[in-house]
């Protein structure tokens, strides 16, 4: 028996703190009774219906996408912009591990398994990511110290980071660097750069955990093989 809004999110309808809110709201039955319960139990054979849905397994399905500039990191948009989930021609419910922005490029995973999605999202199993941003300036070595060590953003202190400066250009006063972090706070990047006084112009994610770009143009996805999803269950379950 697992708690009912840990079965809707991994069905992939959902994250969980939405099926919380469904429930609440009165919009979850389980075997046709209304249940707004945070925590109630559920086991394979109860039937989950949520807004409507009845709730079945579908075959999961996990994509790895070079996401291009200008759209938008979730499932639809009210402004009608451009979504991920929209480059990727599916019958599955997919979406998003995580958020990019709008102007941020790179390696993004598309998923209708919700466990491990919640999973790599989690902070505790720190999974590594891998930015490049070309910034406005030249970092000092102070700076590079107080980015490695942690930086307040928004109150709180990031945790450990390495940085590698892989270009200056001094005519033009810019830098292309590399931040490598486990967490996933909104925009961190580019707060933290701005922490320390730098304008980020540009930034993609090239590499989560082990996964690269690798033959993977601007708007280009591929199909994870099972090899790799493997892989990723494991990053997460040996960190518990
Ligand atoms: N950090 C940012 O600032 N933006 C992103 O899109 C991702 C990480």
């Amino acid at each position: 028996m697992e708690r009912i809004q840990k079965v809707i999110a991994n069905y992939g309808y959902c994250s969980r703190r939405r099926a919380e809110e469904l429930l609440v709201s009165g919009k979850v039955k389980v075997n046709g009774q209304v249940i707004t319960k945070l925590g109630f139990k559920v086991g394979t054979k109860d039937v989950i219906e949520v807004e409507g849905h009845i709730l079945e397994q579908e075959e999961k399905e996990y994509v790895l996408l070079n996401k291009p500039r200008g759209v938008i990191t979730t499932t639809s948009d009210d402004k009608n912009r451009k979504t991920v989930v929209d480059l990727i021609p599916s019958n599955k419910r997919l979406y998003p591990v995580g958020r990019l922005d709008y102007d941020t490029t790179g390696l993004l995973i598309l998923t209708n398994d919700g466990e491990l999605a919640n999973l790599l999202m989690h902070p505790k199993y720190k999974i590594e990511k891998i930015y490049v941003a070309k910034i406005k300036g030249i970092l000092s070595v102070a700076s590079i110290k107080m980015l490695e060590k942690g930086i307040l953003i928004d109150g709180v202190k990031t945790s450990k980071a390495k940085v590698k400066v892989r270009r200056i250009d001094k005519k033009n006063n810019t830098s292309i660097v590399e931040l490598t972090i486990h967490e996933g706070k909104n925009h961190q990047v580019k707060k933290m750069f701005s922490a320390v006084g730098h304008e980020v112009l540009k930034l993609k994610r090239e590499n989560l955990a082990f996964l690269t770009l690798a033959g993977l143009k601007s708007g280009e996805y591929r199909n994870l093989n099972k090899k790799e999803v493997k892989k990723l269950y494991n990053e997460v379950l040996n960190r518990k």
